[in-house]
């Protein structure tokens, strides 16, 4: 199959980057999680006291974080000049504070030139919003992954407890809601379907499921 990128965006919690991990396993491509790249500039922004509103202060801090994303024996790692953040990035103030820090021009212009050098070579699985709209607008090939909020929050759920976090239904509701909102309303490359993208409902559909479709489209493209 000749290297391709493929884009797979949609809302929080659809399930895009389990299933572009798994494809990206499948072809032997490089899975790129741009959303990893805004939590790492605002768990820096949050550390360093940066305001979240403050674009200017956020994009000098930026310039001076080299972001690196690894595959390190199968477990995505993320490090910021060199220090491992993979944990500390999915905290609960980074996942309620970064679409703040996303809505920023500056930030996006300097994120979405950084993650079109990482696809330059093609072979990649990038998730995120604005793929196939704004960073990779000629993918290959484009998903847009959605399931309802319901379903969303409740996904989000299991795997907190499962890890033996402690977790409230309806607060990851509205916090899942907020977050959609704050992504899809925002000036600069909002959260939305490019026009190609084919859009997967995985509401009421397995992980491998969705895997398999992907990869079916994958080959029609080859
Ligand atoms: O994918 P994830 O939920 O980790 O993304 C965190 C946040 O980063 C999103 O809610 C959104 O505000 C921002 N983001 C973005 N554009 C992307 C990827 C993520 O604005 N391509």
């Amino acid at each position: 199959m000749k290297n391709m990128n493929i884009a797979i965006d949609g809302p929080a919690g659809a399930g895009k980057s389990t299933v572009a991990k798994m494809v990206a396993d499948q072809l032997s491509y490089v899975y790129i999680d741009t959303g990893a790249m805004y939590r790492a500039v605002t768990y820096e922004a949050l550390k360093q006291n940066v305001d979240v509103n403050d674009g200017l202060n956020l994009i000098h801090l930026l310039h001076q974080l080299k972001i690196d994303l690894m595959n390190q024996e199968g477990k995505q790692i993320i490090q910021v000049n060199g220090v491992n953040i993979t944990e500390e990035i999915r905290s609960k103030a980074v996942t309620n504070q970064v679409s703040y820090v996303a809505k920023h021009l500056e930030i996006r212009e300097e994120m979405v030139k950084r993650q079109q050098e990482l696809a330059e070579g093609g072979g990649t699985v990038m998730d995120g919003r604005d793929i196939g709209t704004a960073v990779l607008p000629f993918a290959e090939l484009k998903i847009f992954l959605t399931a309802s909020v319901d379903e969303r929050a409740k996904r989000r759920h299991e795997e907190l407890l499962s890890k033996g976090h402690p977790s409230d239904l309806n607060i990851l509701k509205n916090e899942i809601r907020k977050r959609d909102q704050i992504d899809s309303e925002r000036e600069v490359a909002p959260l939305k379907k490019a026009t190609d993208a084919i859009e997967i409902d995985s509401t009421k559909m397995t992980i491998p499921e969705v895997v398999e479709i992907i990869l079916s489209l994958a080959r029609e493209r080859k």
